[in-house]
């Protein structure tokens, strides 16, 4: 790494919300690392050299026998510290002053501040009508400051929601300032950076190359094999780690015959001729379509792709030898609920299921160079590694493809109907500008056939469902409000073109209580 890199340090005490600091402060193109307390000694820190310091919430609390502390130097270094929640608690403890827990004085969620202390750079361009609006998450509460420190502002819970010791830069607040409900969180953290005084020159670009260079140093000369499938997350993988290493990775691109129209083609054109990777075609349709025959039942069809996934994948990458490693397109949001992202304390909240189970199988060990980022950061790397912007753009594709928007069982002929329908939805979307508005869209065949007249023929044909919806994160979705035009267009257009559906429906269920996916 880079030893000039300006950095900001955040010493993690197990808060959920620890990596949104570091996503935030990315935000204010300020590059900072997470390490957990007990990764740190008072070595270790003055040897990392950072600009700044941020000590993190966490689930403990400075009243219990134990609790976390940071190495005993801190305070020492001369360098500005901000503790956020247990962050500004523990540095209080440390420092002098006093915690309680008190009745009634704990506060989950919205809280207002009122301005009832000094003024401090800290607080720039804030309480502009003497109020702010932040988000709390805390039972216990400072009740005495330190020497040194002066109180800034209050909630009803908190009587020291900011306070600072602006002569020696050490700053806490009660709130959390990294989440998107604190209205102004992002405007204090900029302070903060100003204050410690920080030149905010990071940009993707620069991550880029600093990732490339942690790749190939951990890599060295060893082997690494990538699924590809051409979804968003694992392109990036792919890309950023040949950057790295070049032909010492080779991708697998394995075809259930379950993607959508043309896609197979597109990924291996982009990826084989355009970006030169060392990729694996692995054509297995008539494998999975065979495997799939009479089986109707959701989650029989799930288990079935996945476990042929990793039987197709575990022979072709035994064909390549000896690698070490698999690269697997892992984001920051699908390991949050499962184990803290450093290694440091949160507490596991549900486990994750990865891609199949695919790196015990195998005994490699993993890559997962996304780790830390979430998904529009991952498009921005994208973007950084040349990867096509409609490409990077593009809606979220579920692993087991087309067989989960084919209710009923799988075959060659509905999958074939359900393409073309699929291509013309999109298609439509595009026309009418919407793509981007739209979290995911698709079509849906149904195992279901219904009377129709055309010409002045009798039909008996399918009947699909578009579904088209909004969303942040995929967990929770809307329907998509398509006006009249929209959908009559589209209806004449899959019924004229398409043989084999004769009536199509709009999916107006939400998730909750829908899925987005049917199945
Ligand atoms: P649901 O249907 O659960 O989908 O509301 C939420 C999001 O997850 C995608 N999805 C999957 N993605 N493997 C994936 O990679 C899967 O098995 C899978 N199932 C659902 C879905 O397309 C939506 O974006």
């Amino acid at each position: 790494m880079n030893s000039n890199l300006e950095k900001l340090l955040i010493i993690d005490f197990g808060s959920q919300f620890t990596q949104l600091i570091g996503r935030k402060l990315r935000e204010l193109n300020v590059f900072s690392e997470i390490i957990p307390y007990q990764n740190l000694s008072n070595k270790t820190l003055e040897n990392y050299n950072p600009k700044a310091i941020i000590l993190s919430g966490g689930p403990s609390s400075v009243l219990g026998k134990k609790f976390p502390l940071p190495p005993s130097n801190l305070f020492d270094l001369g360098i500005p510290v901000l503790g956020i929640c247990y962050g500004l608690q523990v540095m209080m403890k440390l420092l002098g002053g006093k915690v309680d827990s008190g009745s009634g004085t704990s506060e989950f969620g919205r809280a207002i501040l009122k301005k009832t202390g000094i003024n401090s750079e800290i607080i720039n361009d804030l309480f502009i009508r003497g109020i702010e609006q932040v988000w709390m998450s805390h039972g216990d509460h400072v009740s005495e400051i330190s020497k040194g420190f002066e109180a800034i502002a209050s909630s009803e819970g908190a009587p020291f929601a900011i306070i600072a010791n602006d002569h020696k830069k050490l700053y806490g607040v009660q709130f959390h300032p990294e989440v998107y409900h604190t209205k102004n969180g992002l405007k204090f953290l900029n302070n903060f950076l100003l204050i410690s005084g920080f030149s905010k020159n990071w940009s993707m670009g620069s991550f880029k190359e600093e990732k490339i260079n942690v790749l190939k140093n951990q890599i060295g000369n060893k082997q690494v094999i990538c699924a590809l499938s051409g979804g968003v997350d694992s392109s990036v993988t792919a890309t950023l780690i040949h950057k790295a290493i070049g032909n010492k990775l080779t991708c697998i691109y394995v075809d259930h015959g379950l993607m959508r129209l043309n896609e197979s083609e597109e990924i291996i054109h982009m990826f084989k001729n355009n970006f030169k990777l060392n990729l694996i075609y692995a054509d297995e349709r008539d494998y999975f379509l065979k495997s799939l025959k009479g089986v109707s039942d959701p989650e029989m069809k799930r288990k079935i792709i996945g476990n042929l996934f990793i039987e197709v994948f575990t022979k072709y990458s035994e064909e390549i030898g000896d690698i070490e490693y698999l690269a697997q397109g892992t984001l920051y949001p699908d390991v949050i609920e499962s184990v803290s992202f450093t290694g440091g304390p949160s507490e596991t909240i549900k486990s994750h299921h990865n891609v199949g189970g695919l790196p015990k199988k195998m005994k490699l060990k993993l890559v997962e160079p996304l780790r830390e980022l979430f998904k529009d950061e991952v498009r921005q790397l994208g973007f950084e590694l040349g990867l096509p912007k409609e490409f990077i753009g593009r809606h979220p594709f579920p692993g087991p493809g087309l067989a989960i928007r084919c209710p009923g069982e799988v075959t060659s002929y509905k999958i074939n109907i359900l393409r073309k329908a699929d291509a013309i939805f999109i298609d439509q979307i595009k026309k009418y500008n919407l793509y981007d508005k739209i979290w995911q869209a698709f079509v849906v065949l149904l195992p279901v056939r219904s009377v129709g007249v055309m010409g002045d023929g009798r039909t008996y044909d399918f009947v699909c469902s578009l579904r088209a919806v909004t969303s942040v994160d995929g967990m929770t979705a809307d329907f998509y409000p398509f006006n009249n035009d929209f959908l009559g267009e589209t209806s004449n257009k899959i019924i004229n073109e398409v043989k084999g559906i004769n009536r199509v429906t709009y999916d107006i269920t939400s998730k909750p209580p829908g899925t987005i996916e049917w199945e």
